[in-house]
């Protein structure tokens, strides 16, 4: 799989908002980096830390998980679940020596392509200001 200037950012996007929104912005033409590579999970509750682990491990420069807006997950807590996560992965990204900042977490709703775009693009500019992992 070829990424833009060697860049690799894994966005896991959750069947019904996230990727609903992804799709969105794709129908309306708005751009986001060519580095994306989406992944469609049916929630992002579904994204355990070792999940993400090896997303680095196998060389992946950022790492998104996007889902419901909380309170409004389609299977009730699945990304109160992954929220609940975020330090701990930010945890064992530091003890990999990954820097915390590669990874995120960002909410919408299906018909927010727009933030879709923007959790795409501030990625895609810390990865540029941090550098590429290779
Ligand atoms: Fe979207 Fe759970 S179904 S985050």
């Amino acid at each position: 799989m070829g990424f833009a200037n060697g860049v690799r950012i894994v966005v896991f996007a959750c069947h019904w908002c996230a990727y609903s929104a992804a799709d969105l912005a794709g129908t309306r033409r708005l751009e986001y980096p060519e580095s994306v590579r989406i992944v469609r999970v049916m929630c992002s509750g579904m994204v355990h830390p070792k999940l993400v682990m090896e997303t680095f491990a196998l060389g992946a420069d950022g790492v998104l998980v996007m889902g419901c807006r909380l309170g409004e997950c389609h299977y009730k807590e699945g990304n109160i679940r992954a929220e609940a996560r975020r330090t701990v992965i930010q945890e064992m990204m530091e003890a990999m020596g990954v820097e915390p900042e590669r990874f995120d977490m960002v909410w919408c709703a299906s018909s927010e392509a727009e933030t879709f775009v923007e959790a795409c693009r501030a990625m895609a500019k810390t990865v540029e200001t941090l550098g590429v992992r290779r």
